[in-house]
C-alpha cells in the first residue's frame, strides 16, 4: 500500500485500534498469531478490495477489523465446533457496546463465518470481509502455526537429546 492509502487506512480505523477493549486482541492466540494481528489483516485486504471495487470501503474496513472482537475467556462455555459458529455473533455483541454500527457492519461481522454460521451475508462488502477472513486465515494456518508448531518440536527434540545425554 502507499503512503497515501497507508495514512487513509489508519484514518479509519484508528480510534478501534487504540481502544482499550480492542487491544486485549493482542493477547488472544489466533491461527499462531493474535487476534490483533489477524483482524487487522483482514481489514487491510477488505480495504484493499472494497476501495478497488468502488464499494462502501470505509464502513467495510472497520467492520472487518470487528470480525472477530472477542476473548477466549468469553467462549469458554462453547466447545470448538460450537465456538466456530457463535463468535460472530459475541463479535457482534462486543462491537455494538463499543462503536456505532449500521446494518451493513452488523451483517458483516455476523456472516462472516459463512456458510459454518446463521446468518447470511446480505451485501457485496460482507462477500469481501468473508473471503477476505479465509484467505487470511489460510495464508496465517500455514505460515504461522506451521512455524509456531516447528519451533514446539524443536524444542522437544532439544530436550530429549538433552535428556538422553
Ligand atoms: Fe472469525
Ligand atoms: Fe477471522
Amino acid at each position: 500500500m502507499g503512503l497515501k492509502e497507508t495514512y487513509e487506512f489508519e484514518s479509519i480505523i484508528n480510534d478501534i485500534t487504540n481502544h482499550p477493549k480492542f487491544l486485549k486482541l493482542r493477547q488472544e492466540l489466533h491461527h499462531g498469531i493474535s487476534r490483533y494481528e489477524h483482524s487487522l489483516r483482514v481489514a487491510k485486504m477488505t480495504y484493499k478490495i472494497s476501495k478497488k471495487m468502488n464499494l462502501d470501503y470505509e464502513r467495510a474496513t472497520r467492520a472487518a477489523l470487528l470480525h472477530d472482537f472477542f476473548l477466549d475467556e468469553q467462549t469458554t462455555e462453547y466447545n470448538a465446533r460450537k465456538t466456530f459458529k457463535i463468535h460472530p455473533l459475541i463479535a457482534l455483541e462486543n462491537a455494538k457496546k463499543c462503536f456505532d454500527l449500521d446494518q451493513k457492519q452488523e451483517n458483516i461481522i455476523a456472516s462472516h463465518m459463512f456458510p459454518v454460521c446463521n446468518t447470511l451475508p446480505k451485501y457485496k462488502e460482507s462477500y469481501i470481509v468473508t473471503l477476505s477472513d479465509k484467505l487470511v486465515a489460510t495464508h496465517e494456518m500455514y505460515r504461522y502455526k506451521a512455524a509456531l508448531m516447528m519451533g514446539v518440536y524443536l524444542i522437544f527434540l532439544f530436550n530429549m537429546i538433552s535428556i538422553q545425554k
